[in-house]
C-alpha cells in the first residue's frame, strides 16, 4: 500500500520530505533536454512537478518520456518537496493510463472566469470559449475544473447529517409507480408488463406511507422525474430530490425543521468548504448568501400586501409567477435583510390535493414554500391524514381515485396528523452560489433536449 500525499496538503511544512503523490498531468513543458515541468492536479488543487537531468537520478531519456505525455494522463509521481514555491523535485515517474494526445476540451481553458476571458481576448491571446453544451457533451472533462470540483463536493455535504441526528430514518421508496403523484402533465409514462404506470414525480405519497408504517420521521435523498416541457435555467427532467415527512400536531413543527436544517447547512458550507466556495467564486463571481440565525416567516397575505404596495398587481388567491417571486424576493432583501425566507398560508387552490387547508379559514392551507434569492426550492406542508377527506380532496382535484386507492386505504388503518417537505438539491447549490443554470449542479444534466452523457 502507498502512503499517498494529496496534492491539497503539500506545503512549505513539507519542505525536504520525500513524497508521492498522484493525479492527473495538467500541462507538460518542456525546457531543452534536460529538464520538463508537469503541473500534476488532484481534486482540483494543483502542484508543479519539476524533472531535472542529473547523473545517477533522473535521466535525459526520462526527462524525454515525462515531455511526450498527453494532457490529463494520470501519473505517479515521487520526489521531494522545495521551497519557496512548493514544488516536487521528481526522482521516479509513472505514467499510469495515458489519455489521447488532443482533448475536446482544455481544462485550463473551462476553468477560467468570464472576465478573465474578456481580458484574455483583448489581449489578443489565443483561446477557446467553452460553452455550456459543449461543457455537457463531455462532462467528464468539464466535472475536473476547480469549481465543479467545488460545487459536487459543496453538495455532497448537504442535508443528511443534520437529519440523522434528528431521529430521522433514511428510507427508499420506488421510483415505478402506477399513478402520478403530484398531478398535471409532467409525468413520464411507462408500460409495466402490459399495465399502465410512471415514473415517480416525488416520493410523496409512498412517504407518507412509511409515516403510516410507524417511522415516526422520515427522509428520502433520491431522484425525481418531471417531464417538464419548459426549458428554463431552473428545470429538469430528472432531479434530486431531498424529501422529508414527519409526525406533527402542527404544520410549523416543519418549517421549525426547515429553519435548522439550512441554517445548520448554510452555516456548515461555509466553515467546511471555505476552498470550495472560493474555488467557484473564482470561476463564478457570487455574493455570500445573507440569511438569518431565525429565518423569516411570512404569511402569503403579507407577501401579497408587500408586492401590492410595490405597484405590482397579483391575484389573491393565485399562485406567484416566477417573476412576482423574484420581486418579492428583493422587496424581502430591502425591508429584511435576508435571501432566505418562508412563505406560508398559501390559497388551498394552488395547492396539490393531499394538502391540509387552515381550519380557521379553508380558503387557505397549512402549506409553505421556502426561497433562496427569490426562487422556490422547498415546498411543503401538513398532508391531509383524514382517508374520506382525502378522497374527496383527490376527487375535487380531478385525480382518478382508483389509481390512488391503495394510497388512500392506507389512511384508513389509522394515521398520525403528519407534515413534510421536498427540496431539490441542485436548486439549493445552484442558488446557495449564485449560479445562473441548474444544469451547472448536476452531475449529468437531463432536460428535455438532452439524455447523454
Ligand atoms: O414543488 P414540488 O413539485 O413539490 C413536491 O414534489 C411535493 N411532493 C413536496 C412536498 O413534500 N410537499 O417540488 C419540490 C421541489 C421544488 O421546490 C424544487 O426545488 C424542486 O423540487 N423541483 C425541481 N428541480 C429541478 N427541476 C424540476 N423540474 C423541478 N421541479 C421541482
Amino acid at each position: 500500500v502507498r502512503n499517498w500525499t494529496e496534492v491539497g496538503a503539500l506545503t512549505e511544512a513539507l519542505r525536504d520530505r520525500y513524497v508521492v503523490v498522484h493525479g492527473r498531468a495538467q500541462t507538460i513543458r518542456a525546457v531543452g533536454k534536460n529538464m520538463a515541468f508537469v503541473v500534476v492536479r488532484e481534486k482540483g488543487f494543483t502542484i508543479q512537478c519539476v524533472v531535472t537531468a542529473q547523473p545517477d537520478v533522473v535521466s535525459r531519456q526520462m526527462v524525454k518520456y515525462v515531455a511526450a505525455l498527453s494532457r490529463e494522463s494520470i501519473v505517479d509521481i515521487e520526489g521531494v518537496v522545495s521551497v519557496p514555491d512548493v514544488e516536487v523535485q521528481v526522482r521516479k515517474l509513472y505514467c499510469v493510463n495515458k489519455a489521447m494526445p488532443t482533448l475536446p476540451i482544455n481544462i485550463e481553458d473551462a476553468a477560467r472566469s468570464e472576465a478573465d476571458i474578456e481580458k484574455a481576448l483583448q489581449a489578443g491571446e489565443q483561446l477557446v470559449r467553452v460553452n455550456q453544451d459543449t461543457r455537457l457533451n463531455y462532462r467528464v472533462l468539464d466535472l475536473r475544473t476547480p469549481a465543479n470540483q467545488g460545487i459536487f463536493r459543496i453538495q455532497s455535504e448537504v442535508f443528511r447529517q443534520f437529519l440523522l441526528s434528528e431521529g430521522f430514518v433514511e428510507i427508499h421508496t420506488p421510483k415505478l409507480i402506477a399513478g402520478s403523484s403530484e398531478g398535471g402533465a409532467a409525468v413520464f409514462r411507462l408500460d409495466y408488463k402490459g399495465q399502465p404506470a410512471c415514473l415517480a414525480q416525488s416520493p410523496q405519497l409512498h412517504k407518507q406511507m412509511a409515516i403510516c408504517g410507524d417511522f415516526g420521521r422520515v427522509f428520502e435523498i433520491g431522484p425525481v422525474f418531471r417531464a417538464e416541457d419548459s426549458y428554463t435555467h431552473r428545470h429538469l427532467c430528472e432531479f434530486t430530490g431531498l424529501d422529508i415527512e414527519m409526525e406533527i400536531r402542527h404544520y410549523f413543527e416543519v418549517m421549525d425543521i426547515v429553519d435548522r436544517l439550512f441554517v445548520t447547512m448554510f452555516d456548515t458550507l461555509n466553515k467546511n468548504c471555505s476552498k470550495e466556495l472560493e474555488a467557484v467564486g473564482r470561476q463564478y463571481q457570487f455574493e455570500p448568501l445573507k440569511y438569518l440565525r431565525q429565518t423569516l416567516r411570512l404569511t402569503f397575505e403579507e407577501g401579497i400586501q408587500m408586492l401590492k404596495d410595490a405597484g405590482v398587481e397579483v391575484d389573491p388567491f393565485g399562485d406567484l409567477n416566477t417573476e412576482s417571486e423574484r420581486k418579492l424576493g428583493q422587496l424581502v432583501l430591502e425591508k429584511y435583510g435576508t435571501e432566505f425566507y418562508i412563505l406560508h398560508r398559501y390559497p388551498l387552490a394552488v395547492r396539490p390535493f393531499y394538502t391540509m387547508p387552515c381550519y380557521d379559514n379553508p380558503a387557505y392551507s397549512n402549506s409553505f414554500d421556502v426561497f433562496i434569492r427569490g426562487e422556490e426550492i422547498i415546498s411543503g406542508a401538513q398532508r391531509v391524514h383524514v382517508p374520506e377527506f382525502l378522497a374527496e380532496r383527490a376527487q375535487a382535484c380531478g385525480i382518478d381515485v382508483q389509481t390512488i386507492s391503495t394510497y388512500i386505504d392506507s389512511f384508513r388503518y389509522g394515521a398520525p396528523p403528519h407534515g413534510g417537505f421536498g427540496v431539490g438539491l441542485e436548486r439549493v447549490v445552484m442558488l446557495f452560489c449564485g449560479l445562473n443554470n441548474i444544469r451547472k449542479t448536476s452531475l449529468f444534466p437531463r432536460d428535455p433536449l438532452r439524455i447523454a452523457p
